[in-house]
């Protein structure tokens, strides 16, 4: 499944706050470079979490990670300055940007920013002029839930309400990449929990009404399967035949709880896999790791071919029931 993923020149990664989108950009970023590809990972996050995770801080220019892996952060003011600089003699804009109400207008209409962010994601994949190297892949580490929507909805609006403008043009051509299922796929990260799952559902149902579709759900944060209901149900006979066995019954209590979470879990997973109809990736909580070794165990949790070789001085700890 990765490889059909890592097909795509643009992967964009949705999903609601805390679930893992950045660590599984992430991972799918050091999957593609491992492979050769030439990747630049796009964080809408200013705290740049995944430039920082190598060491460097995220910019609006693109730094590099690692071999073959670069990354950008975007603000949102940065790509409409970007923009208008296409758009708007150069004069004029020196004094447009200093004008108090293009100040007011930046901070009063997040549509705007979201649509030039959108902007500059569609440019670094079909407009990086010579000498700068084009991208194999671009992997989008979207905002949450709710602005990534808007983000997406964006482009579709802007053409129908500028038309046949530059504006217009600029926004169906990123409408156009969206809607192309062999150039874009859009991925959701969720885990198990409730709100997660309504919020993926959310994604692919406004997705459907825009005429796009999921190509891949990441089910993110799944208990290692350490023992079954036969281990459980040998402890509970332990605690029975020898009540004074040192903890035996609380820790048969926590292996129950355990795997009535799982339980849920794998509920919670059936019933996504009936209502998407793109692949759901299982992905396994590496309890313990974080950074760049987690975003190597996860990389490695894809498959396929072998992932990227972490830096010195990480731990490489593999999850008890990693593949
Ligand atoms: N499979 C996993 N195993 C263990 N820890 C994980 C896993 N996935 C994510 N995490 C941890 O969960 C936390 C949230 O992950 P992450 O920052 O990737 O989420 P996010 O969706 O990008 O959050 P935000 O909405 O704040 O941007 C991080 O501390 C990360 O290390
Ligand atoms: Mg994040």
């Amino acid at each position: 499944m990765i490889e059909e993923l890592l097909a795509h020149r643009l992967i964009a990664v949705l999903g609601k706050g805390g679930v893992g989108r950045t660590t599984v950009s992430a991972a799918i970023g050091a999957a593609a470079a491992a492979r050769a590809l030439r990747t630049l990972i796009i964080e809408a996050d200013m705290r740049a979490p995944i430039a920082q995770a190598y060491g460097r801080a995220g910019t609006f220019a693109s730094v590099e990670l690692s071999d073959n892996l670069y990354e950008m952060t975007l603000g949102g003011q940065e790509s409409l300055e970007e923009y208008l600089s296409f758009v708007v003699p150069r004069p004029i804009l020196r004094m447009v940007f200093a004008s108090s109400f293009y100040q007011y207008f930046v901070h009063a209409a997040p549509a705007v920013r979201e649509l030039t962010m959108m902007g500059k994601v569609f440019h670094e994949l079909e407009r990086r002029a010579a000498p700068l190297k084009p991208w194999n892949v671009v992997v989008f580490d979207a905002p949450a839930s709710g602005q990534a929507l808007s983000m997406v909805r964006m482009p579709f609006a802007a053409r129908e309400t500028f038309g046949e403008s530059v504006a217009g043009r600029e926004a169906g051509n990123i409408a156009a990449l969206l809607r192309d299922p062999a150039k874009c796929a859009i991925a959701a990260v969720t885990t198990a929990e409730p709100l997660a799952i309504a919020e993926t559902l959310e994604i692919h149902r406004t997705l459907a009404a825009l005429g796009l579709k999921l190509a891949a759900v990441f089910f993110n944060r799944m208990s290692a399967a350490a023992f079954d209901a036969a281990d459980i149900a040998r402890m509970v006979r332990r605690a029975a035949r020898d009540p004074d066995a040192d903890g035996v019954a609380e820790l048969a209590a926590l292996a129950r709880a355990e795997l009535q979470r799982r339980t849920r879990e794998r509920r919670a997973l059936a019933m996504l896999r009936r209502s998407v109809e793109c692949p759901v990736i299982e992905l396994v909580e590496c309890r313990g790791l974080a950074g760049r070794a987690l975003t190597a165990e996860l990389a490695a949790q894809f498959g396929g071919r072998a992932p990227a070789r972490t830096g010195s001085g990480e731990r490489s700890v593999r999850s008890a029931d990693g593949p």
